[in-house]
């Protein structure tokens, strides 16, 4: 039975005929608004992360104009309202510190405005899972429009991506391989247009893991930004998300138990981004499901990767998989490793949304008895030195360090690793661990990219180009390298990361998922007897309270208050 008008979220403000409903209307006839606007018609908040400091939302601003005309075409009422825009690239000290922060104000600003249902663009790493959490917890009837992926980088004749190249031509400066001119001449090529960047890192994991949900329309998370079928799309959620308040179809109906693994499995064939993991346990933990470490390594020990883009996979990038048939034919692909029965934000089962979907291309979207690699994408790890967890990704690493004993080098912070790995006489070996710590989510503080250590010169100029690096970080979705990372507990709350000492020898397992240190009980006891806690990073502001609530990587990193079931529901505001 479609909602009665009058019981429409946004009637509570301007239905009445008293004395503050008059004045919500006469303010909504200031903007121009009349009855036409909010008589019987669904309000939708189009949730806009545009900004003049966010490159890859930086369409964002064109689309709202287009999801404005598909919620016209269905009638209902569009209102754009600006949060936070997640610049990945130049928000400091991390733009994890502050996914909260946006999911906080996307909660708040549908709760506290007269709205109905909402359309939330996003697309840049954090964005997307600040968006849901924010939506979810609010609970009204939401669609993810992704930003997209930009285009495919270029430069002198070769095809570049995201991060990963970056990384791969710096790693040549540093060995003194390429010149300031080839430098630039990637810089100018990289990011040629607007939208996310274009390698499987965690912008296109995240909005393909929102796919995977089913918070999304079809094939929504692999459309190119600049692509025309991305405007089309963005007029459909409109007219969709009016349809969605309609049925009242909320999020809780969409991420269940079952939606919940099928976004896991999604995100292991992808070749996800390690960020990922935080983030679908954060997303889940807000919709009540206890989504845990060990849940999302048995699906990636069963699941392999098939989407052949890289960093994981060799050459391919989105735009390419777009062409293959994107999301819809890699979820085809996996068939009954996902539950079809799902329901999505298109009020149809999964099953029936993806039964469209063709496989265009099958080296980039590989069919199970040919994947790319033959586990997911991530691995969880174990041991004295990671009780709660740590994370590395086989999918993107040099096998070879899958099993690997060495000494450990301890860097305390980003400077002192710095002075390691810019010393070309630094005593060390190819087995040398690097650790890097006091870098998790209160001593980055926010859990900063730093996992992916790069290379040291002393070892870069033997020519090696991968070793065993361990961190309580993160790292950016576009790396690669054999990097363990998001230990917990971590080092700065007294962890067993901030008990080793340079030399220790680092045992890493990933095959039986263990990590650990040799050491016994009996001394790591004595040492942390002898540890000292770091003085607070915040004495006051956003990152004081940060500290006091933020948990650890295995929890997703919420803030605990805003997790479901911290207390009684919040009640609808009175008008
Ligand atoms: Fe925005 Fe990579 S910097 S998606
Ligand atoms: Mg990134």
């Amino acid at each position: 039975m479609p909602k009665d008008p009058k019981d429409l979220r946004s009637a509570r403000w301007f239905a009445p005929d008293d004395l503050r409903s008059m004045g919500h209307r006469s303010r909504a006839m200031q903007m121009g608004w009349s009855g036409e606007d909010w008589e019987g018609k669904p309000v939708i908040a189009i949730i806009n992360t545009w900004s003049d400091l966010s490159p890859c939302h930086h369409h964002l601003r064109d689309r709202a104009e287009w999801v404005k005309r598909g919620i016209l075409q269905a009638g209902g009422t569009p209102a754009e309202l600006p949060v936070h825009d997640f610049a990945e690239q130049f928000l400091k000290p991390t733009s994890m510190l502050y996914r909260n922060l946006g999911a906080i104000e996307v909660e708040e600003t549908l709760r506290s405005h007269p709205v109905d249902g909402v359309v939330l663009m996003g697309g840049c790493d954090k964005s997307t899972p600040a968006l849901v959490m924010g939506a979810v917890s609010m609970g009204l009837p939401m669609i993810f429009l992704p930003a997209g992926a930009m285009l495919r980088g270029n430069y002198a004749g070769q095809k570049l991506g995201s991060g990963t190249d970056v990384w791969k031509y710096w790693d040549e400066r540093r060995a003194g391989n390429i010149g300031a001119a080839e430098w630039e001449g990637v810089q100018g090529g990289i990011a040629r247009s607007y939208g996310t960047c274009m390698t499987m890192g965690t912008a296109s994991t995240m909005m393909s893991i929102a796919e995977g949900f089913g918070l999304t329309l079809p094939g929504a998370s692999s459309i190119p930004a600049p692509d025309a079928s991305h405007k089309r799309m963005a007029a459909t959620c409109g007219r969709r998300i009016v349809d969605m308040v309609w049925d009242d179809l909320t999020p809780d109906r969409i991420i269940t138990p079952a939606a919940t693994r099928n976004a896991v499995t999604v995100a292991m064939a992808t070749g996800c981004s390690t960020n990922a993991i935080i983030h679908l346990i954060a997303m889940a933990r807000r919709a009540g499901v206890p989504l845990t470490l060990d849940d999302i390594d048995a699906i990636g020990r069963t699941t392999p990767v098939i989407a052949n883009i890289r960093p994981s996979g060799d050459t391919y990038l989105m735009e390419d998989f777009f062409y293959a048939g994107g999301l819809p034919a890699l979820m085809k692909e996996l068939g009954d490793k996902l539950d079809l029965s799902v329901t999505t934000v298109t009020g149809q089962t999964l099953g029936d949304d993806i039964a469209p979907a063709k496989n265009f291309n099958a080296d980039v979207i590989r069919p199970l008895s040919n994947p790319v690699y033959s586990e997911g994408s991530l691995a969880v790890l174990r041991g004295n030195l990671a009780p709660d967890g740590a994370v590395i990704k086989p999918a993107a690493m040099d096998p070879k360090f899958q099993t690997h004993k060495g000494p450990a080098i301890v860097a305390d912070s980003y400077d002192a690793l710095k002075e390691i790995i810019n010393d070309e006489d630094y005593p060390m070996t190819p087995d040398s661990v690097l650790v890097l710590r006091n870098a998790g989510p209160q001593g980055g503080p926010g859990m900063p990219e730093w996992g992916m250590i790069p290379m040291p010169k002393a070892l870069l100029k033997l020519g090696l180009r991968d070793m065993v690096r361990l961190s309580d970080a993160r790292m950016s979705g576009t790396s690669y390298g054999a990097c363990i990372l998001h230990v917990a507990p971590e080092a700065f709350i007294g962890g067993p990361l901030a008990l080793i000492e340079t030399g220790d020898i680092i045992e890493v397992d990933v095959p039986n998922r263990s990590l650990n240190v040799q050491l016994s009980e009996a001394e790591l006891d004595q040492r942390r007897a002898a540890w000292v806690a770091p003085a607070p990073r915040y004495q006051r502001g956003y990152g004081w309270m940060f500290a006091r609530h933020i948990q650890q990587a295995d929890k997703g990193c919420d803030f605990n208050y805003l997790e479901t079931g911290f207390g009684a529901p919040v009640p609808e505001p009175d008008i």
